[in-house]
């Protein structure tokens, strides 16, 4: 029986420098996406997949994510008074799904740094790991799509997206070869190798690790074990690779859409187009777009 993944490791301690200066005074995390912080996204995708349990871990900023995921009484008092009893389902929802916990990355010393802030919270059990600048759109949730392969594997699992070679050297990329897996032959890799930021005559493959991934918990022995790897950081995709010596890892090319929303260029268009499926705005905004000057 392969255990269940009851919790996911949310790293939102990074320095945001391409959103500068949006980002000096908080967490990218919290830029809204028409009306909603980019990290509400990710918990409720982690809700959708069944996950619960949120562990996040901050640097600065800290007090606008916790208050996000707070009760608050006066703002809910004052709602409640006026009657406005859909915002506050809205307000109330969130905090009431979720057991929340932070922990502190004091300095941003690298994705792989920032997950194993989590590993006393996370204990001996596997973990589920969302880059909520990562903004996915999917029918199922990534997320779940990825937990699904792990429980048929009961291995690491990645999630994979095809990009192209002018971009690849912005991404984890990996050495793969595709498992047949419920009638599909090319959704799902098992890893042979790793390569963070490769140029584009180095890079392996076009496959791209993005920021979702199922882990099992030996993935903070390797990351004890790494040392600072591209950029000076103690990065995830060095700690991967470390984890495949001993254990296999899988690769899952979701199905969905993802926005770099920790990318200005990508954010304007995650704005655009989760404004465009919304039913209360989609319309408007819609007219709107149609009558620019292009
Ligand atoms: P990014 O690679 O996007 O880095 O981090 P960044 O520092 O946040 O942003 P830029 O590139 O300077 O604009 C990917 C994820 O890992 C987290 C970030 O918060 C983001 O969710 N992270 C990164 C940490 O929590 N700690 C770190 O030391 C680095």
């Amino acid at each position: 029986m392969v255990p269940k993944v009851r919790k996911a490791v949310f790293p939102a301690a990074g320095l945001g420098t391409r959103f500068l200066p949006a980002t000096k005074a908080q967490p990218k995390e919290m830029l809204p996406l028409v009306d909603k912080p980019l990290i509400q996204y990710g918990v409720e995708e982690a809700i959708r997949s069944g996950i619960q349990n949120i562990i996040i871990v901050t640097g600065r900023g800290k007090s606008a994510i916790e208050d996000h995921f707070d009760v608050s009484f006066e703002l809910e008092h004052l709602l409640e008074s006026r009657n406005k009893m859909e915002t506050l389902a809205i307000v109330r929802d969130i905090s009431d799904m979720i057991n929340v916990a932070y922990v502190r990355q004091k300095e941003a010393l690298g994705l792989g740094h920032a997950v194993l802030r989590a590993r006393e919270l996370v204990g001996r059990e596997p973990l589920a790991v969302v880059l909520s600048d990562d903004v996915i759109y999917s029918e199922v949730p990534c997320l779940r799509q990825l937990l699904d392969v792990y429980e048929f594997f009961g291995a690491s699992v990645l999630a994979l997206m095809e990009v192209p070679s002018d971009n690849i050297s912005a991404y984890g990329v990996v050495e793969a070869e595709p498992v047949s897996h419920n009638g599909e032959e090319d959704r799902v890799f098992r890893i042979r190798n790793l390569v963070e930021k490769p140029k584009p005559s180095e890079a392996p493959s076009n496959l791209a690790i993005i920021g979702r991934y199922v882990l099992t918990p030996e993935i903070f022995d390797s990351i004890e074990a790494i040392e600072p790897g591209s950029g000076g950081e103690i990065q995830l995709t060095d700690a991967l690779k470390h984890l495949l010596c001993s254990r296999p890892i899988y690769g899952y090319r979701f199905q969905g859409t993802r926005y770099d929303a920790g990318d200005k260029l990508g954010f304007l268009k995650a704005t655009v187009e989760f404004a465009l499926r919304r039913k209360d705005l989609g319309g408007e905004f819609r007219e709107y777009l149609k009558g620019l000057e292009l």
